[in-house]
Order: structure tokens, then sequence, then C-alpha cells
């Protein structure tokens, strides 16, 4: 009696959806659709095999089934259950630890992994069986096709990075964006914690790298590049950072969705904002530091090498530092380390004569190479950026190779391990269309990244032997935050790329189709708009190819990066409206043709009108 007036109840607030066909993203090793469908009802009965309902993957699934109306009911017997949950006791060697099968029958839902984060994968691939709105409206039925799913990443580190220095995001922007690494499948958050413009980690030994160092003199209403110079006395009234409660909040909220967080802790470079809090770390004594209002280039800044404070101060950082993020990684940075100092410092210059080094790039490689022997020592692994290749880097030190491929290649066939994140792909701190049409965004227009040419990263180069590409671990996306100063814009800069670089580095490589994702993109979209993220809807200037033709003139062939573009054209110089016609095959144009495009998607006009001379 009750339960029939549960169930009518439920009826009559929810809509009823139609089989959704899959748009898996990333795309699953192994995906075989049938006819049919079954359908789940709310409230959801799961049953739980070899689980927990106290285990943290439940947790989540209990809140995320919640949060969107499904209202989870956990039963005992697999029969009534309309979602079984299977942790398998015998280990199923295809999975690995983060793989599942998913399959889809008259019988119902069965997710089974060898892992909880197995089990934890194969739910987001649940969720975006459900309808594109499912976290904005209350669905009573929703009808899942039947198919079978297996599947596992390619690669073991799917990264993504957020710079919080250049500005600062509050602690609810990290888990929005921890949120949707989540549903992507990605499994490293790099946090970058320390820059030039604001130190942002309390540290207890060390309190005025936040009372000092995590504010700078307000100048965001002001050009990155060319901001006035602080004021003698001038207050520092930007920045923030997070306590150590808040560092806590982040690590569970991440280990909950599957994510280890990487802190960053910038040494020797990048670290204006340390010296302004405790400036006898610097080599100079004749200058004042400050934290950077923006930025300034090159960065000069650098600790003191040949001081042994400088060592003792980072030990005693890293120390808190792995107290608060219990992960196996831990982020040196050791990018962009201007040495100009050092070659002037009679105690950098007598530490290098000292310890019989080369030069001051080998100094690098000592100091970082002392700081990597002490968090050996306490258990982690050290990574730095692809500078440290410069000096001399030990073998156990993982390098990400930011710079183009290079570092990583180098890296690789020293036998060391390598995360792979090269500007021309994985910088989502570019544009990602025409510069014209997008918010102010790093370097000049040339620095561009949109969706298409992130779904071309390949994380492992062809020219590597199989031994080399086994210490490729994947890839990453990094958000450098100069010019985003805020959560809207930080997920505008970030999605859909994301979308992109799951697939890059999930999806085996044959297995990836620009095609396909185009369309599935599409959906997502609207997903991520549901679920409350300001997405980018892409690039909308046509990718012009040209064929010339024996008899003179050209083939000119256009194509749009997202699915749904129309451009209307003209070649007699004129402006061209909604009225003019459609692109729809390739054109055959004299030599001298000037053409015209205006583009049009989801019912508007889109950026303006692009003219091409042949
Ligand atoms: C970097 O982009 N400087 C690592
Ligand atoms: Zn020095």
């Amino acid at each position: 009696m009750s339960l029939c007036f549960v169930a009518l109840s439920v009826l009559s607030c929810g809509k009823v959806a139609e089989v959704k066909e899959l748009n898996i993203i990333p795309e699953p090793v192994f995906l075989e659709t049938k006819t049919g469908s079954f359908t789940i009802e709310s409230p959801l009965m799961i049953c739980l095999e070899n689980l927990n309902q106290d285990s943290q993957t439940i947790r989540y699934i209990d809140q995320s089934l919640r949060k969107m109306h499904m209202r989870p009911s956990f039963e005992s017997d697999s029969k009534q259950s309309a979602l079984t949950l299977v942790l398998s006791k015998d280990v199923d060697s295809v999975l690995g630890n983060e793989g599942y099968r998913l399959t889809v029958s008259d019988e119902g839902i069965v997710i089974t992994a060898n892992s909880e984060t197995g089990l934890f994968y194969g739910y987001q691939t649940f969720v975006q069986m459900l309808p594109d709105d499912v976290s904005t409206t209350t669905y009573s039925k929703v009808s899942v096709p039947m198919c079978a799913i297996l599947d596992y990443p390619r690669y073991e580190w799917r990264g993504s990075h957020m710079d919080v220095c250049r500005h600062f995001f509050p602690v609810s922007q990290i888990k929005k964006h921890l949120d949707v690494m989540a549903a992507y499948k990605m499994n490293r958050f790099h946090w970058h914690l320390t820059e030039d413009q604001g130190w942002r980690l309390e540290i207890e030994k060390y309190p005025l790298l936040t009372e000092i160092g995590a504010w700078r003199v307000d100048r965001n209403d002001e050009d990155w590049n060319y901001p006035r110079n602080p004021e003698p006395g001038e207050k520092a009234t930007y920045g923030g950072y997070y306590s150590k409660a808040e560092v806590q909040e982040i690590v569970e909220y991440a280990a909950q969705r599957h994510i280890e967080v990487v802190p960053e802790i910038e040494f020797p470079g990048h670290c204006c904002a340390v010296l302004a809090a405790y400036p006898e770390l610097g080599c100079r004594r004749d200058t004042t530091y400050g934290v950077a209002v923006a930025d300034y280039w090159p960065p000069t800044a650098i600790m003191c090498a040949g001081n042994d404070s400088v060592q003792t101060f980072l030990k005693e950082v890293f120390d808190e530092v792995v107290e608060m993020f219990p992960f196996q990684y831990v982020h040196v940075g050791g990018d962009e380390a201007f040495k100009k100092d050092w070659k002037n410092c009679p105690k950098c210059q007598a530490r290098i004569k000292a310890l019989n080094l080369k030069n001051e790039e080998e100094l690098q490689g000592w100091l970082t190479a002392e700081i990597e022997k002490y968090l050996i020592d306490k258990g982690r692994r050290i990574i730095g950026w692809d500078e440290i290749l410069e000096g001399f880097v030990t073998p156990s030190c993982t390098v990400m190779s930011w710079r183009g491929t290079e570092g990583g290649k180098v890296a690789a066939r020293k036998g060391n391990d390598v995360i792979m994140t090269p500007v021309q792909y994985c910088y989502f701190d570019y544009r990602q269309a025409d510069s014209l049409y997008q918010p102010q965004a790093i370097g000049k227009a040339f620095r561009f990244n949109p969706l298409i040419k992130v779904y071309q990263f390949n994380p492992t180069p062809e020219e590597l032997t199989p031994d080399e590409a086994s210490h490729i671990l994947g890839g990453q996306c990094n958000l450098w935050a100069e010019y985003i100063k805020d959560g809207n814009h930080q997920e505008y800069m970030l999605l859909p790329r994301l979308c992109a670089m799951s697939e890059c580095l999930w999806t085996p490589l044959a297995s990836k189709s620009w095609e396909h994702f185009q369309y599935k993109v599409e959906h997502h979209k609207d997903r991520l708009t549901a679920m409350g993220y300001n997405v980018c809807w892409g690039s909308f200037k046509p990718m012009v190819a040209v064929d010339t033709l024996a008899q003179g003139g050209f083939n000119v062939t256009l194509t749009a990066e997202e699915l749904g573009t129309e451009f209307h054209y003209t070649t007699d110089g004129s402006d061209p409206t909604v009225s003019s016609p459609v692109y729809t095959e390739t054109l055959a144009l004299p030599a001298g043709t000037t053409l015209k495009t205006l583009a049009t998607y989801r019912g508007k006009e889109r950026e303006g009108v692009y003219t091409f001379v042949f």
C-alpha cells in the first residue's frame, strides 16, 4: 500500500526519459550496444556484492544519486535491484586497478570491478547513460540501452592542473573542478600553490608565508603585463590562502572521487612571495622583495642555494606538506629559475666550487636532489618541470614535459618517468577560438589550442621504443590563471577541452575518432551546462583546405570544428548574412576570389565575418 503510494507520487512528479543513445566520454575500450533497453525507476534499488555501504565510493554514489533525485535504496537481494555493484573476489586481470565491466540486460545493470576505483568509473559511465539534463530535471523513469562495456585506462596519469596563485579561487571552485574531473575519469589534481604572485598554503612553522606572501597589491583592473608598480606603503589587499582544515577538506573530497592531489611547491624560482615574507632566503641584500602584483619577466627572484637555511626552510615546509597530502607525488616546480643572482652570489658560487659542480644548472640539480632524498625518506616521489633536466636529474625523479615533448623524450630515454603536458596541446590558458571573439588570454593570437587541437594530443611520441614509452605515465592539461580572475572564466577555459583531454588519456589510440567525439561533445556541452558549468561553445572560424587545380584556380574545402555549424558564404566580396548560401561541398574558385564566411550554430550567428583571398 505505502510502496504503491510512493511509486505513484514519484511518477506524478518526475518525467519519463526516452532511451538515450550512448555518448560516453572518454570512449570506452569496448562497447557493444544491443537491441532493447532496461528501465530504471526512482527509487533506484541497488545491490552491493562484497562492498560495504559505508565505503567512500558507495557514500559518493548515494549522494550523487540523491542529487539527481534518483533516491537510492540499498537492497541485499540482487534479484530485486536495478543496479548491482560487484567488487570481484577473483581478480579480473583484464581490468587492472581502474577498469570495470558494465552490462545492461533485461535483468538490470551490473558493474563489476577489482577495486572501488573501477566501480567508481563504471558508475561515471552509468551516469552518462542518464539524460543530459538529469542534474536539473527529476525523472521517475529512465530507459538505458542494453549494452556490454569493458573499460580501462590507457594511462595511469590523467591530470588536470589549476593555478590558484595568479588569481585566488575559493574551496567551492576547487570542488567544482574536482567534480568535473571525476565525471571524465581524470585522477590527478595538480594544485599549483606557490608563485611569485602569492603563496597559498598555510605553513605553521613559517606564518609569514601566508601573512605576507598570500597578499598582493590589487592591480586586477589593470593589464596583467603592464601593471602600475605598487606605491610605497600601498596595502596588499588581494589574495588568500587555504588553511590546513580547508586542505584536508579538499584532499578528502578528491580522495572520495578517486583523485590524488599533487601539491606543487616551487623552488628555487617563482618565489617572490617567499622572499617577500623571508627575504633572508634570497641571494640579494640590496633589494626589497615584494609579492609580484602581476606579470614580470624574466622572473629573477631565486632562493639562495648557497644558504643552508634555504634547505632547512624547504625541508620544514615539505614536512608539513607531506602531513597535509597523503598521496605519493609532490611537485617541486623547478621551471624558469633564472640564475642571474646565483652567478653574482658569493655563497652560491662557493657552493658550486665546494661541490665541484660545472655550473648554476648543476647547482639547481644538486638542490633538487637533496630535497628529493629528504622526500624519498618520507616515502614520497618528486616531479619537476622539464628544466630540471638542464642540470642533472636523479633516475627516480619524474619529469613533467611542458616545453613541447622534447624534455619528455630525453627523460624517457634516460629511464625517468614522464608526464607529458606540452604547451601546444595541453595549455588551457591558450585561446580556444579566434582571439577577436575570446576573453583576453595568455600571449599572442598564435597561442591557440582549440578543441580539435587538444583532441590530437598523443602523450607517447612515436619515436620512443616500447621500453622508453613505458616511462610515459600519461599527461595533463594545465590551467594557468594570469588572465583568469573567477570561477566562471576558469570553467570556460577548461570546458569542454577537458573532455578531449580525458579521451586522449583514457581511450586506446586506435579507438579515438574526432568525428565521433565531435558528435558526443555536443551532448556533453549540454550536460555540463545543466550541471552548472560555464562551457565555451567552440571555435567557429572555418578550417580551410586548399588544392591547387592543374587548370588554374583552387578547390577549397571548409570544415567546422563544431558539429551543426553552417557557413554562409559569398564570393563577390560582399559580407555574407544568414540569407547567403550555405556551404555544403568543396568550392572550385578561380584564382583571385575573395571568399567570405559567416558561421551560424544552434540558431545563432557566431563570431564575425572571416575573409580568405585565393
Ligand atoms: C610553466 O608553464 N612555466 C611550467
Ligand atoms: Zn645565493
